[in-house]
């Protein structure tokens, strides 16, 4: 883990209110697995103090070493409304790669990835590290869902690689209207997979998860929680345990990725 000023490489729009950063890195983030993320503040400003999390959306290589990383981002706030005014060769304070990634069991192809709006940042990473990892990604479907047709991000990339897609939108702007756990379900019940990886908002990660157990299939979750410090301090991203226990565990440390069945959303 580093924490270190980074030199920003481009920070270009991707849509409406949606952007990609890339910025600067060395080789100790070549190690990074896809759902680790960064903490990101703003150089020399007091509003906002606080840094945010951030997905690894992708790992920009030369020869297997890591030489920059970028992060897709929504505009929705203070920080980000700020992030998106940031320019080529200005610098950022980050923290990372931080947390728990994706595991990925050996042997397996057959995989179901669901994600719901900005939840897509990790998935690019993810179907990426698949491939590199010896998976037939074309293969392996994709549940892509947003709000509208603006908010769906990244369809070209998968497309690239071959996979399945399957595209819902709540307006019907592009793809079904329907919510993205509609056609997983459906799929679930023709062929189910070994493993399905969801990152989105909470009502559809619940959504997942119940239909995972239904299926009887491992299934693990990338949650978003509020996160202040990234490293265990601050207790501010507590996800409770299932069980009587009432054991807490770290978002940012024991997650953001978890177990699916091991914890109450
Ligand atoms: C592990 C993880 C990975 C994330 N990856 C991405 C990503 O790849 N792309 C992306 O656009 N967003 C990502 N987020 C969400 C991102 O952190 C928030 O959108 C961002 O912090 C909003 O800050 P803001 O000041 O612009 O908005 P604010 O006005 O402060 O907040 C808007 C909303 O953002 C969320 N949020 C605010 N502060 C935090 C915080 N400290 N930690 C977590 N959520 C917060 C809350 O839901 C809040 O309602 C991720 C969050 C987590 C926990
Ligand atoms: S973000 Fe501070 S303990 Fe997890």
């Amino acid at each position: 883990m580093f924490q270190e000023k980074l030199k920003i490489l481009w920070n270009k729009k991707v849509g409406p209110g949606y952007y990609r950063i890339g910025i600067n890195c060395h080789s100790g983030y070549s190690r990074t697995k896809p759902g680790q993320f960064v903490m990101l503040r703003l150089s020399r400003q007091i509003d906002p103090l606080l840094s945010r999390p951030f997905s690894i959306h992708r790992l920009i290589l030369l020869k297997d070493h890591a030489r920059g990383f970028e992060i897709l981002y929504k505009v929705v706030g203070k920080f980000t409304k700020k992030l998106a005014t940031l320019k080529k060769n200005e610098f950022i304070d980050t923290l990372g790669p931080l947390g728990n990634g994706f595991s990925i069991p050996g042997n397996i192809q057959n995989i179901f990835m669901v994600a719901g709006g900005i939840g897509v940042a990790p998935m690019v990473f993810l179907a990426s590290y698949l491939k590199n990892t010896g998976v037939d990604i074309s293969r392996c479907r994709m549940f892509l869902g947003g709000r509208s047709k603006d908010d769906i991000l990244c369809l070209d990339y998968f497309d690239q690689l071959k996979m399945v897609v399957q595209l819902t939108t709540d307006d019907g702007s592009a793809g079904d209207k329907c919510m993205v756990t509609q056609p997983l379900e459906m799929a679930l019940a023709e062929s189910p997979p070994e493993m399905i990886y969801a990152c989105g908002p909470q009502e559809m990660l619940k959504t997942v998860v119940v239909l995972a157990q239904k299926f009887a299939i491992n299934c693990q979750v990338s949650v978003e929680a509020m996160m202040a410090c990234g490293l265990g301090a601050c207790l501010g991203c507590a996800v409770e345990t299932q069980g009587a226990s009432g054991k807490y565990l770290h978002a940012c440390l024991d997650g953001p990725v978890f177990d699916a069945f091991a914890i109450k959303l």
